[in-house]
């Protein structure tokens, strides 16, 4: 069954679909069977078989899986029911996670994010993990990260400064003690009109590279690349923006205005949820920008832990940048090609 989530201003950018628990009981099984049979996500078989396993899915899932991939749906798409739960304590780092500990969520993750495309992964990115765990690191807690707490985590895209970023992610919650909200807002649910588009559409603003990226990358001078904020159809727009990590290009007091106008409009349409654990929300990159409120953090092994897949549609278009056809893991960016595009804040 599925409805809409529909926040204070009656918006509607996440989808609910809540599993029957008939059908829980029988997935379960089916993901315990996926476990014996491949052991681990990372099993190329496994991965290159996940589009032929959809019929494990109860079919109005699977309908709704292809409407968000289609974009004939809203933004984003939660999915609850699923009798999962980890008995593990959180990690107090991604280097402590133990794959034995989270088998059943990540075979739950992938087989879903799996019928939205191919899933993929940076090697900048938790040594190029398929799967990544978000929960918070000491020292950590004002990055604007996903290993970040106290200091929440302003509105973003994933990886806007990649050309090569994901087209949807999904995040399965391990747990979420403080129903800690994620908040998401769809530029499809935004007033557009009378924005400065023009503007918006232009190479006129700095988008910095994340520190995690650059330290994957051993990268130590921060990065900028020159890039629009919005993209694709002037009439549905795509987003390619960080807030805290995009400027617009100094003294260009047209771009920068535009930009502001372009956050309160998203910010008018924000949706917040608290995912349970178990939840696995699907979100269009494309569409939306999301974030996380602050929260406290623990470190006593109950803190909030959320596990994340990246998805493309065209896992061909990054074939350069990985060292076969077979590996999903995408290279470092080349600052060499993006000579012309790389920024600094400072001229
Ligand atoms: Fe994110």
């Amino acid at each position: 069954m599925a409805k809409r989530l529909d926040d204070s201003n009656d918006r509607s950018s996440v989808q609910e679909y809540v599993i029957a628990a008939t059908d829980g009981a029988r997935l379960l099984e089916s993901l315990r069977q996926l476990g014996s049979k491949y052991a681990e996500i990372n099993d190329p078989v496994y991965l290159n078989a996940i589009p032929r396993l959809a019929d494990l899915l109860p079919p109005d899932l699977t309908d709704h899986l292809a409407r968000l991939r289609d974009r004939r749906s809203t933004a984003a798409l939660l999915i609850r029911g699923m009798p999962l739960q980890v008995t593990a304590p959180t990690p107090t780092h991604w280097r402590e996670w133990r794959p034995e500990d989270t088998l059943l969520h990540d075979f739950w993750l992938t087989l879903v994010c799996g019928q939205l495309g191919e899933i993929f992964s940076f090697t900048s990115l938790q040594e190029g993990s398929l799967v990544e765990d978000i929960l918070p690191i000491e020292g950590l807690e004002d990055a604007q990260l996903g290993l970040s707490s106290l200091g929440g985590f302003d509105f973003h895209v994933d990886d806007p400064f990649d050309e090569d970023r994901c087209d949807f992610f999904g995040l399965i919650a391990m747990r979420n003690p403080d129903r800690t909200e994620t908040m998401l807002a769809a530029i499809d649910d935004a007033d557009l009109s009378g924005l400065d588009t023009e503007v918006l559409f232009e190479p006129r603003f700095l988008i910095q590279v994340d520190s995690e990226h650059l330290e994957g990358m051993g990268i130590t001078d921060e990065v900028t690349v020159r890039r629009p904020v919005l993209n694709g159809s002037r009439s549905a727009p795509g987003l390619c923006l960080d807030w805290t990590y995009t400027d617009a290009v100094p003294g260009d007091t047209r771009a920068q205005a535009g930009l502001a106008d372009l956050r309160s409009r998203m910010e008018a349409v924000m949706t917040t949820l608290a995912l349970e654990p178990g939840d696995l929300l699907l979100v269009d990159n494309y569409r939306s920008v999301h974030g996380r409120r602050p929260f406290r953090p623990r470190y006593d092994g109950a803190d909030r832990w959320l596990r994340h897949a990246m998805v493309t549609l065209d896992l061909g278009r990054s074939l350069a940048r990985r060292s076969s056809a077979e590996d999903r893991r995408i290279g470092p960016l080349s600052l060499a090609a993006m000579q012309g595009s790389i920024g600094s804040r400072d001229t």
